[in-house]
């Protein structure tokens, strides 16, 4: 098992360059399947999730090859099976984006139910409505979606949520289908504009993503094309926090700013001296961090991703803040390890109320999904003393050598591997984000 070491205490000062968009690069490596041609896909972060995507790829009969830092050419023309067995599915909950793909080019698909998760309910419904309505059956049994169709024929789609994953696999199913889709009721985030923009590139023809009502207008084919992913806002975000809560001095380049918009104007709220470039933000501390209220929608609002670290940050600020989370039920699970920090939140269903308290402590701590784990380093970079985080895999499904990077703006962290404890149902665990 590894875990992270981290000495408290130090300024983080200096230049980060950041990663991919892992929610981008999951939905994206599966679109590839859609092309008739070889893709390239540029700026892939190095993550677990990202790995599982293409041993996904391979494995289902396509080649796939690493062709520079964070490059790789995807030739799909080979692939000779349409289905993603539990095995792999199970490890990652982006797996559902091959359901949309396969669906869309092979008019079939077979994909594990993705495997439990940490964040409370997760249902697929909204994802089997945009299928169905495009003409797909399903049957769900022994944990397998199977899905088929004669013919997908375009639509219209009313999601009764917004929601990220269905919204891109139904451009995904759509992007070949006869005739025009409309998608009601969207999201809106940058990774949906993204994946549009991919298939737009290999010829697709998407309007609209980005706003509420995205219309797709099937097309035969998709041709290969050279693609690179979006910067990852939220490992973005991460870094302003971390750079905010060690009262440091960080200069975080390759973003979109304009995506990080929600974060930067609560940050600013809190006290963190923000300026922003074309491509780059300078993020500072030389005052004192103030509460602040936060609550979590979907995009252009705070980002539910976000909100275990901008949490963690108002346990270093003065006052009482109020953390409402708007998407999922239960990712106040970290709470109870920053309590072991020396953190005072009380949580009551959606809503955590914060006593700053200016100061954490070292602990040993255990990562209970990505974000949480974020926020635990966030945590123990500005603790006195030593912290020691547990259940790091978490954490490397999505930041792309975090510890690396922190280490080269002065962080005391190292990632050590110790013996496993004897396991009780960890395999079970070990599901995705
Ligand atoms: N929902 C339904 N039915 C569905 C799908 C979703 O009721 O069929 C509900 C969910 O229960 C939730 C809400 O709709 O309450 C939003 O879920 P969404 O589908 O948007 O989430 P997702 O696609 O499963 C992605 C990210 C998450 C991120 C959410 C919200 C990926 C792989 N995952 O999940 O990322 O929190 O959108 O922005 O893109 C993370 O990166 O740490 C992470 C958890």
């Amino acid at each position: 098992m590894d875990k992270f070491i981290i000495k408290g205490g130090r300024r983080l000062e200096g230049e980060v360059t950041i990663s991919g968009a892992k929610n981008a690069a999951v939905a994206i490596l599966p679109a590839v399947i859609l092309s008739d041609e070889p893709c390239i896909v540029e700026n892939v972060p190095s993550i677990s999730d990202v790995n599982i995507s293409l041993r996904i790829l391979s494995e289902m009969g396509a080649e796939v090859t690493n062709i520079g830092k964070d490059a790789y050419r995807i030739d799909p023309t080979k692939i000779n099976k349409c289905c993603v067995p539990y095995e792999t599915a199970r490890k990652m909950r982006a797996s559902y984006y091959f359901l949309g793909a396969l669906l869309g080019k092979f008019n079939k698909a077979r994909v594990s139910m993705p495997g439990g998760c940490p964040l409370g309910d997760r249902p697929i419904d909204q994802h089997l409505k945009a299928f169905s309505a495009l003409g797909a059956e399903y049957t769900l049994s022994q944990g397998m979606i199977d899905l088929k169709a004669e013919k997908l024929r375009g639509s219209q789609i009313f999601f009764d949520v917004v929601t990220v994953g269905a919204t891109m696999n139904a451009m995904l199913a759509a992007v070949k289908a006869e005739g025009l889709t409309i998608i009601e009721n969207a999201a809106k985030e940058p990774h949906i504009v993204d994946l549009a923009n991919f298939l737009n590139s290999m010829g697709a023809n998407i309007m609209g993503a980005g706003t509420d009502v995205i219309k797709v207008r099937g097309v035969e084919h998709l041709h290969g094309t050279t693609y690179a992913v979006i910067p990852d806002q939220i490992e973005a975000g991460t870094f302003m926090i971390a750079a905010a809560a060690t009262k440091g001095d960080v200069l975080i380049k390759n973003i979109i700013p304009k995506h990080l918009e929600s974060i930067t104007k609560k940050l600013e709220k809190i006290g963190v001296n923000i300026e922003q470039y074309d491509d780059s933000m300078r993020v500072w501390v030389d005052g004192p961090l103030v509460k602040a209220n936060v609550k979590t929608t979907p995009h252009p609002g705070f980002p539910t991703d976000m909100q275990p670290q901008i949490a963690t940050l108002l346990t270093l600020a003065s006052g009482t803040s109020i953390v409402t989370e708007g998407v999922w039920e239960q990712r106040f699970r970290y709470v109870d390890e920053l309590r072991r920090m020396g953190a005072d939140i009380t949580v009551n269903g959606k809503v955590a109320l914060i006593e700053g308290t200016g100061k954490l402590m070292g602990a040993p701590v255990k990562a209970c999904d990505l974000r949480a784990g974020a926020a635990l380093i966030i945590a123990g970079l500005a603790a006195s003393g030593i912290t020691e985080i547990e259940d790091i895999f978490h954490i490397e499904r999505g930041y792309d050598c975090m510890e690396g990077k922190l280490r080269q703006l002065g962080a005391d962290i190292e990632k050590v591997n110790v013996p496993d404890k004897p396991k009780e149902n960890d395999s079970d665990n070990k599901t995705a984000v």
